[in-house]
């Protein structure tokens, strides 16, 4: 009886065109839920749109992949909205009492809470390695990036996923207004091209082992094997470019001839660029030797296939 009165009451609410600003209850806070193990409403999403149809903070769930009723994998194929916000009959009979898991909010539930209401369907797949990943470790919930009651995950859209990661990584951020950066603020390349924020069995949540494999899949070019190979490069990218961006061209982490002399101080006719070499000729007094004067003659700098190539200048 009381139920049917205080579903009305909310119901006339929405229909109202709102839910009053000082409704938030001090959920969780009452003694009562946590005295008796929660139980489920049942009855799938009807249940709950009885009252939140209206709610434009909820239906935008109505068009995901999250809401295909004939499909058992799917929530709505299971227990409904119950399916993540977990049993929820105390609050289907009175507002009083919030769902037992709540995503957003100052008495949202804990990150560990969180999460495990969406690992019981997706502990596989790209996130085979979320447990000790750098995301879990730092206490990151799924719906830090993601978004469920939107028609489409900003953080699943190309145009909108940096935006979601700058949020947290203020460096990458600056790194992508720099002179020289991939073409992520231009919607090109996404952070999850080269990442899987899900955890990885390579360094710095990587997509692959290795660094440079993680370059070679759209770099193809670069990755040999090559008649003639430059040590540097196929021990790593990184070497000689920076990922994000950099204020040198080509994302280079320094410029040449700067970058060439951490590795080559000793050897033949780059020594000393700007004073007394002889060889080959006289380039130190070239103005070739400036700015990116060694891959003017080196310009296979990532290695050669030429016969004549073993010193990159073909
Ligand atoms: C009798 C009407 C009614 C029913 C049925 C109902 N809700 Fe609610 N629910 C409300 C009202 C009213 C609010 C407060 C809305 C607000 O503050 O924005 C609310 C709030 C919530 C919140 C936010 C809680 C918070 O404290 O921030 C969640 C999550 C929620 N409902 C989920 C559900 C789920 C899941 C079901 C089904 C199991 C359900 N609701 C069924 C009326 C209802
Ligand atoms: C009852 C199982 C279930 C639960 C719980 C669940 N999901 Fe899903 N989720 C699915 C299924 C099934 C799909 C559709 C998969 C597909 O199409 O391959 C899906 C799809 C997704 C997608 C892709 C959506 C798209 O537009 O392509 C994301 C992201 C996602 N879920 C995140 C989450 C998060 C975050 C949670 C927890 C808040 C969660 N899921 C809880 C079953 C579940
Ligand atoms: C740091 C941000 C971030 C966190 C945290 C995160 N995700 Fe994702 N998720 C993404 C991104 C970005 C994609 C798109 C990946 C891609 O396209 O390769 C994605 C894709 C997905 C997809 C759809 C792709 C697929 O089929 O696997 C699901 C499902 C998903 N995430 C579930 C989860 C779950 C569950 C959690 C928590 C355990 C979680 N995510 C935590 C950023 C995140
Ligand atoms: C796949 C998991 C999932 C399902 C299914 C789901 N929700 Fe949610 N719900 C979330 C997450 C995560 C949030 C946090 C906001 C967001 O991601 O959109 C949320 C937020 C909410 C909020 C807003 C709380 C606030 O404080 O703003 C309400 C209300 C709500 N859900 C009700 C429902 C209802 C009603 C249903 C069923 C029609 C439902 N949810 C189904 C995961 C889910
Ligand atoms: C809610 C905050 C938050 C969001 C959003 C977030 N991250 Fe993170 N991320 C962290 C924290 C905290 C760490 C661990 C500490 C650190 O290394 O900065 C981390 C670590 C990482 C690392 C590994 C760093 C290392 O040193 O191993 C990568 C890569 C990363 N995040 C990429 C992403 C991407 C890509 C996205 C967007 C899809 C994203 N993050 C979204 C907070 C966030
Ligand atoms: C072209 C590939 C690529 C893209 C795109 C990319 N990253 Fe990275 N990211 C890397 C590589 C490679 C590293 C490892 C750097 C290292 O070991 O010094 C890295 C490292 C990181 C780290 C760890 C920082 C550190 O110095 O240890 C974070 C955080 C990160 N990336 C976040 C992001 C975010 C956020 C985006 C999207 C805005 C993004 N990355 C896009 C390749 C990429
Ligand atoms: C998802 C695809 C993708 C991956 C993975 C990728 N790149 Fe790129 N890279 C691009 C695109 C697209 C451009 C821009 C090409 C253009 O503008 O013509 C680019 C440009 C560059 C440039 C030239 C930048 C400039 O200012 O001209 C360098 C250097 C570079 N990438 C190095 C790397 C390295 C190192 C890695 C591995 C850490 C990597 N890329 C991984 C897509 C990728
Ligand atoms: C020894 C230093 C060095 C290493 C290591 C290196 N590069 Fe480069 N890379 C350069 C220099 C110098 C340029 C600029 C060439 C120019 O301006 O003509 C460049 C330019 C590029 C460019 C843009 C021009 C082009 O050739 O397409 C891409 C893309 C690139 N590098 C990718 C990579 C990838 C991928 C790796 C790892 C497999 C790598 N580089 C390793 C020095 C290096
Ligand atoms: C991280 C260190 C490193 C950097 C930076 C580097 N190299 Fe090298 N380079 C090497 C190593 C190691 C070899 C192989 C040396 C050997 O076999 O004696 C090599 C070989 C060469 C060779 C072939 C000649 C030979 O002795 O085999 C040329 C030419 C060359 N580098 C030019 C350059 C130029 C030009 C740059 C700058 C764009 C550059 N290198 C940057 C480490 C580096
Ligand atoms: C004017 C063209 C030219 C310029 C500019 C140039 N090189 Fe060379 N470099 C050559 C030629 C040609 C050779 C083959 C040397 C030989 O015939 O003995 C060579 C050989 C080398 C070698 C291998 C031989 C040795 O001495 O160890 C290295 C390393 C090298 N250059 C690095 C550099 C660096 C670093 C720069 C920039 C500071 C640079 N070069 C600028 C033309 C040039």
């Amino acid at each position: 009886m009381r139920s049917i009165l205080t579903m009305a009451l909310f119901t006339g609410m929405l229909a109202l065109g709102g839910m009053p600003a000082g409704a938030q209850p001090a959920a969780g806070a009452g003694p009562a839920p946590a005295a008796q193990p929660a139980a489920f409403a049942g009855g799938g999403a009807e249940t709950c749109l009885k009252c939140h149809s209206t709610d434009a903070k909820v239906t935008p769930i109505l068009q995901t992949p999250h809401a295909v009723k004939g499909d058992a994998h799917t929530p709505f194929g299971q227990d409904g909205c119950e399916s993540c916000h977990g049993p929820s009959a105390a609050h289907v009979s009175s507002r009083q009492n919030s769902p037992s898991v709540l995503f957003k909010g100052a008495n949202k539930s804990p990150v560990a809470e969180r999460n495990a209401q969406c690992l019981t369907c997706h502990e596989n797949g790209l996130r085979m390695n979320w447990q000790g990943s750098q995301h879990a470790t730092n206490d990151i919930a799924c719906n830090d990036c993601h978004t469920i009651h939107k028609e489409k995950d900003p953080v699943l859209v190309k145009d909108t996923q940096p935006e979601k990661c700058f949020t947290c990584h203020a460096e990458q951020r600056a790194d992508s207004f720099k002179f020289s950066h991939h073409p992520i603020r231009e919607g090109k390349v996404v952070c999850s091209d080269c990442h899987n924020p899900h955890g990885s069995p390579g360094p710095k949540l990587l997509k692959e082992f290795t660094v440079n494999e993680v370059c070679y899949t759209c770099h193809m070019e670069k990755r040999g094997p090559l008649l003639f190979e430059h040590e540097p490069v196929r021990e790593s990218c990184l070497n000689c470019h920076t990922p994000h961006g950099s204020s040198q061209a080509r994302l280079l982490v320094e410029r040449p001839p700067y970058l060439c002399q951490e590795c080559h101080q000793e050897s033949g006719h780059q020594i000393t660029p700007f004073s007394g070499s002889t060889l080959p000729g006289q380039i130190a007094e070239n103005v070739r030797m400036l700015g990116r004067g060694c891959v003017n003659c080196h310009s296979q700098i990532h290695g050669s296939n030429s016969p004549n190539g073993a010193w990159f200048n073909r």
